[in-house]
């Protein structure tokens, strides 16, 4: 098959916020305990991080990690997982049937955030809890000291505020399966209630509100509408959460998810943008897609694990090569909407839902997903261009005329160095794409594996890269299934 990729420097979609390239750690399965956090294990630093999981964390980059929850976070009490630790207590987790023994709580995973360079995002109760204690936490985490909660923070250890910037209001409050869900109105008022007193705290920080807990909530739309108009005025972003699956092996549909995940960015920017008209805000509101991934095949393995344990080992999903081709185009709907979406999550980090997993006492090693985020993360800063595509299209149970490419086009964030994501979706055939891009030579590294439920092991990578040249004029041969980076560099890098 053939296809054109046209791209011009000066079609600008939006310089890219670097938070696009983001993660999320929830006290869920083995996320924290025999996941990022470990003592005793062989790599297990001295506050108990495992070493291991973290030299696999630094590479991808990211900007910030989104904690405690997740559904988690809507029964947790901050002030259980601070002090010493021998006195905290031990508690049911209602979110997941498992047991909490808040060994890790907010001030390490401060710690642990600066161990990996990357910025926390902090969830507050909004379930069971107020908007005191959330005002209480900004106070811990963010006021320097003389009163009782910063001092309290000083006195456990950490002189220095965390100076956290990102909050968001609850987690997915509209679910049923929720602690403590809410209609749009009651969480709309409380969310603007606490996001009042959390700003009064401390004003130099951003405020992330729930929208929808899928596209397929019943209330998409009104949900954000009501909350929106509640609490609008006081929030910063509204969130997206969307998890894509494939059912009964139809690949061609899992990765027809990227113009589905598309389609929802549009609609929930759509709507915001019409609060911003009606209100005459000046800022528009940022849209923050703090969980996405492709998640289902725990759920199809009717995968359980016994209830009340310590790191209740749960939707440990084993990636194959087709959820990392569509995590990879998922990616590049996030970078060709760079212009509404400000923060985006891979959910999770580390065993649960993850591109990093580990054997409690024993290795870490990456899921396929792993490589795609990596080097999106790694080469997809700076600004995001369209990227006109002219190519073959095909039709599946999710939809029609899905074009068999993926493609986003980034601008380096100095020289004029271009970078194109591309995913070839045909599952048989290759692609021969001409370039019409202001350099058009340049290198194309692709990956493909033996087949698509090819899985990487802790033995190793199921993954082949192979790196090639660009043909004469800008020319390139996408293998079926793949995952392409094209790098042209620009004059000012030497070309
Ligand atoms: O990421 C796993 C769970 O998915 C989160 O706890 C919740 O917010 C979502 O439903």
């Amino acid at each position: 098959m053939k296809a054109a990729i046209r791209v011009s420097r000066d079609d600008v979609i939006s310089p890219i916020d670097e938070r696009l390239y983001s993660s999320f750690v929830e006290h869920m399965g083995r996320a924290v305990y025999t996941g990022i956090y470990e003592p005793g294990h062989p790599s297990a630093d001295g506050d108990g991080f495992r070493e291991d999981v973290a030299e696999l964390i630094r590479p991808l980059r990211l900007a910030h990690i989104r904690y405690p929850g997740g559904n988690f976070v809507s029964g947790y009490r901050w002030e259980d997982g601070v002090g010493p630790r021998e006195s905290r207590p031990v508690r049911r987790d209602l979110a997941w049937m498992a047991l909490e023994p808040n060994q890790v709580g907010t001030n390490e995973f401060m710690d642990f955030c600066r161990k990996v360079d990357a910025e926390p995002m902090l969830a507050v109760n909004l379930g069971t809890r107020d908007a005191q204690a959330a005002a209480d936490l900004v106070e811990y985490c963010n006021v320097p000291g003389g009163t009782y909660l910063s001092d309290l923070r000083r006195s456990h250890g950490w002189e220095a505020p965390h100076g956290v910037k990102l909050w968001c209001l609850g987690n997915e409050m509209d679910g049923p399966w929720q602690i403590c869900a809410k209609t749009a109105e009651e969480y709309g008022r409380l969310a603007c209630e606490t996001a009042k007193m959390m700003k009064w705290m401390d004003p130099s920080i951003e405020l992330v509100a729930c929208g929808s807990s899928n596209r397929e909530m019943p209330t998409f739309g009104d949900w954000e509408r009501t909350v929106l108009r509640h609490c609008g005025q006081y929030i910063d972003y509204l969130s997206l959460h969307q998890y894509y699956r494939c059912d009964d092996g139809d690949v061609p549909s899992l990765l027809a998810r990227s113009g589905q995940m598309d389609g929802f960015i549009r609609e929930v920017a759509a709507i915001c943008r019409e609060y911003q008209t009606e209100t005459g805000r000046e800022k528009p509101i940022g849209l923050s897609f703090d969980e996405w991934n492709v998640w289902y095949h725990w759920q199809n393995e009717g995968g359980d694990a016994p209830r009340w344990v310590v790191g209740r080992p749960i939707e440990e999903e084993r990636y194959n090569f087709a959820d990392a081709l569509a995590v990879g185009g998922l990616l590049t709907t996030l970078i060709n909407n760079a212009d509404t979406v400000k923060i985006a999550c891979l959910a999770q980090l580390v065993n649960v839902l993850a591109p990093i997993s580990t054997q409690p006492g024993g290795r870490a090693w990456v899921q396929t997903t792993y490589a795609p985020f990596l080097l999106t993360s790694r080469c997809g800063r700076g600004t995001a261009l369209r990227a006109e595509v002219d190519c073959p299209a095909y039709d599946c149970a999710a939809g029609r005329d899905v074009p068999y490419l993926d493609c986003a086009a980034v601008l380096a964030p100095a020289g004029d160095g271009l970078t194109l994501f591309v995913v070839n979706k045909s599952l048989t055939e290759e692609m021969v794409c001409t370039l019409d891009t202001p350099v058009r030579t340049g290198e194309l590294t692709s990956l493909t594996a033996p087949a698509l439920d090819s899985v990487n092991t802790p033995e190793g990578t199921c993954i082949r890269k192979t790196v090639t040249r660009t043909g004469p004029k800008g020319c390139v041969t996408l293998p079926p299934a793949s995952w392409n980076m094209i790098r042209l560099p620009g004059r000012a890098d030497g070309e």
